[in-house]
């Protein structure tokens, strides 16, 4: 029988770029974490926690994103974190992700970001063994001070060495209304010398002036979300002609308000205009679905076609911080698979 458009995209091997591996927590493994580390949440039960999933902006979400993440503490808890996306990846059909964690929402709780990145890399040292490549982001919190970033970058250094394999850039993500940027200019100044990869959440609920900062102060390699870029015409053609990809979150736009409705959502008329828009999960734990589910919602409610999906797909390893070499592996098998 031949598959169905939706299995055919279930099976595709995927590159996810954004995905902060704290959003992939699920509620059950918060309330097990909670237990196992004598954490007290503010939720009674798991249907409790889960019917909080209300948001009304990013920041609702945020509020609760990081009571969730309250329950680590120890390298384990890291690493049954990522272990459990490492299984979501790859069913379905992830063969390559680029992780985003947030260091200071751990830090500050008294958690050595050595034990963050040991326990992460330990699952994705086992996912490697399994056919799923993958990076490391740090991503520093916008709401913080930029001497906050600047301590927390220094304090990362040795392990930049240490992961080396797969530690490879800095983002900037939380709250964006009122944090542009510009904030962390000499940061990304810091880490662009270091020949890191940078990347900055830009244009999800702040205006377009933060995706020209993004692109002109920081000098990033990729914007994340960018979706309110469609506002100016000559930054979408800006986008279009440096193939500076977005990396798209439709079911996170949804839940969290940049969209009232799937079918307003800007991603296919960025892809029409030639911007390299790519599909991604975000926080899948909190918005109902890993990145198989936010292809699925773009192709119903927005009539993206077959040969937009594949598109979709090879823009993702086309963005992706990989070696040319990789990535005509990547292509290659993409090929094989999709015959557009
Ligand atoms: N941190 C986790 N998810 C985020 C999002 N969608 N926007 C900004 N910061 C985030
Ligand atoms: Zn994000």
């Amino acid at each position: 029988m031949t598959p169905t458009f939706a299995e055919k995209i279930a099976g595709a091997p995927k590159a996810e770029l954004h995905i902060h591996i704290e959003g992939s927590l699920e509620p059950e493994l918060i309330f097990k974490l909670a237990e196992r580390n004598g954490v007290a949440l503010a939720y009674s039960s798991i249907e409790a926690l889960r019917a909080a999933y209300a948001f009304t902006d990013l920041q609702s979400f945020l509020d609760i994103y990081y009571a969730g993440a309250s329950v680590l503490l120890n390298e384990d808890d890291f690493y049954d974190m990522t272990a459990a996306y490492v299984e979501r990846a790859l069913a379905d059909g992830v063969v390559h992700t680029e992780i985003f964690f947030d260091p200071q929402t751990h830090t500050e709780r008294g958690v050595p970001i050595e034990t963050v990145v040991a326990g992460i890399e330990r699952a994705l040292a086992e996912g490697e063994r399994r056919g799923l490549s993958s990076k490391l982001i740090l991503c520093f919190l916008r709401h913080l001070s930029e001497d906050d970033a600047l301590a927390t970058y220094s304090a990362a250094l040795p392990l930049f060495d240490t992961y080396a394999h797969r530690l490879i850039g800095v983002g900037l993500d939380s709250s964006e209304r009122g944090h542009p940027p510009s904030k962390f200019e000499r940061v990304f100044a810091q880490a662009r010398e270091r020949g890191l990869k940078l990347v900055a959440h830009a244009g999800e609920e702040g205006p377009p002036s933060y995706i020209y900062e993004a692109l002109d102060l920081l000098l990033v390699d990729r914007i994340d979300h960018g979706v309110r870029s469609i506002e100016d015409p000559a930054l979408v053609t800006r986008l279009a002609d440096t193939r500076v990809a977005l990396t798209v979150c439709p079911l996170s736009n949804l839940k969290l308000r940049v969209f009232d409705d799937m079918k307003r959502h800007t991603l296919k008329a960025l892809l029409d205009r030639g911007v390299a828009v790519t599909i991604n999960s975000d926080d899948p734990a909190y918005f109902g679905g890993y990145v198989n589910a936010n292809y699925l919602a773009a192709v119903e409610a927005l009539g993206v076609t077959d040969r937009d999906v594949y598109t979709l797909i090879r823009n993702s390893f086309e963005a992706a911080f990989v070696t040319p070499r990789e990535l005509d592996a990547f292509i290659a098998k993409l090929d094989a698979y999709w015959k557009p």
